[in-house]
């Protein structure tokens, strides 16, 4: 019926019902197509700028029917996300530079980056794999932080469009940073509608540890310069891991109940921040790993955040086991790039979906192993909406 329809719509039909029917398909289908342009989205590729060595950065820019987010191919970072508040104005709610020269500038914040090989820290920049001691190095207070001096965020990764979206590939060769095996990494963007989709996958030739997250920082009042203080979080966990003073997990999974790590009630991220808490205390804020309720794995709810000011909503959902909540304590006002762009101390938030830092020192934690053969996958979606 369907292109026979099409057929006799095509040459002209002087049957009344078949030419209404047929109409009535053609809507139908236009819509669908529509419907699928949309949902897929458009996907354009430019320049966004040369590196010192030559090498040229490119950025792909996802367009939905109400998201537009840029992604470049240095760390495979997200640069910009324009959402929609209540009253459908557009702007960017994720912290970041105008121009390639501040993120070369800017050695500390990790913006929109693809953190790893070890998003997060490694106690002493050492571990054990099958008996045998690594050492990787230690760039923060001792410990080894997000894949040490060179990780995945300072590298041009390959790129290639696909269907909405773009997938970034490195491959990280055995020794690099002191982590043993030819790591690949694939983490492919995706834009559906109001979901900014991360997929992740690894594999090795050699057992080693791996824990890739995104480090976006997120304002979801589109203003930078603002801070997140009066935004509304709620994070699906029951317990946290407590940190010792170089941040590096105790071991303990702490119940958060009647602490102010307790988000299971959307709370503003202000009204507990500065509380009289050893936690809080040690961290300068929040920066701390939450255990995430229901089974890693497995795509769940991790976070809700809503900017009660614009209206804007972001729902993380997550197949990892933790999540690093960072309040951007360590952010200064820091200038940097020609733009002179800087971003003040707790302008951004960051939901940095996860296996749980220093795993790799920590049997009990879910394991970061990663062993040859073995493909580990995992998905996290940024979801945009809005409330009243
Ligand atoms: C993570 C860490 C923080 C900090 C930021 C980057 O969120 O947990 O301590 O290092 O990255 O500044």
């Amino acid at each position: 019926m369907l292109p026979c329809g099409i057929l006799e719509w095509g040459v002209g039909t002087n049957n009344e019902l078949e030419g209404k029917l047929t109409m009535k398909w053609l809507g139908v289908i236009l819509l669908s197509m529509t419907t699928a342009i949309a949902a897929h989205g458009a996907v354009t590729k430019a320049v966004f700028g040369t590196m010192p060595d030559g090498k040229t950065v490119d950025v792909y820019t996802l367009k939905s029917d109400q998201v537009e987010a840029k992604v470049m191919t240095l760390g495979a970072r997200v640069l910009s996300i324009r959402t929609a508040d209540r009253d459908g104005k557009m702007a960017d709610v994720v912290l970041g530079y105008s121009a390639l020269d501040g993120y070369l500038d800017d050695q500390k914040t990790y913006f929109g980056a693809v953190v790893g090989r070890y998003g997060n820290r490694i106690a002493n920049g050492a571990f054990k794999i099958d008996g045998h001691e690594y050492h990787v190095p230690v760039n923060n207070n001792g410990q080894s932080l997000h894949g040490g001096l060179v990780g995945f965020d300072k590298h041009v990764w390959e790129a290639k469009e696909i269907p909405g979206g773009v997938e970034m590939t490195l491959v990280s060769p055995d020794g690099d940073q002191g982590y043993p095996g030819t790591l690949t990494a694939h983490v492919k963007y995706t834009l559906t509608h109001g979901a900014l989709r991360i997929d992740y996958s690894e594999s090795t030739d050699k057992p080693t540890v791996v824990n890739l997250t995104n480090h976006t920082y997120f304002n979801l009042s589109g203003d930078a310069q603002s801070t997140i203080l009066d935004h509304e979080v709620m994070l699906a966990a029951d317990h946290y891991t407590p940190v010792n003073t170089v941040l590096i997990p105790t071991g303990e999974l702490a119940p958060v109940a009647g602490t102010p790590f307790d988000f299971r009630k959307s709370t503003a991220i202000g009204a507990r921040i500065d509380a009289d808490n050893e936690q809080l205390k040690i961290a300068g804020g929040y920066d701390h790993n939450w255990v995430l309720n229901g089974k890693s794995g497995e795509l769940k709810l991790a976070a809700r955040v809503v900017d009660p000011k614009s209206g804007r909503v972001l729902t993380v959902t997550t197949t990892e086991p933790g999540v690093q909540f960072y309040t951007g304590n360590f952010l200064t006002g820091d200038k940097f790039g020609k733009a002179a762009e800087g971003n003040p101390k707790r302008s951004g938030f960051c939901l940095e979906t996860q296996h749980f830092p220093d795993s790799p020192n920590h049997p009990a934690f879910p394991t970061t192993l990663l062993r040859p053969g073995v493909v580990r996958h995992s998905t996290t979606i940024f979801t945009f909406s809005t409330q009243k």
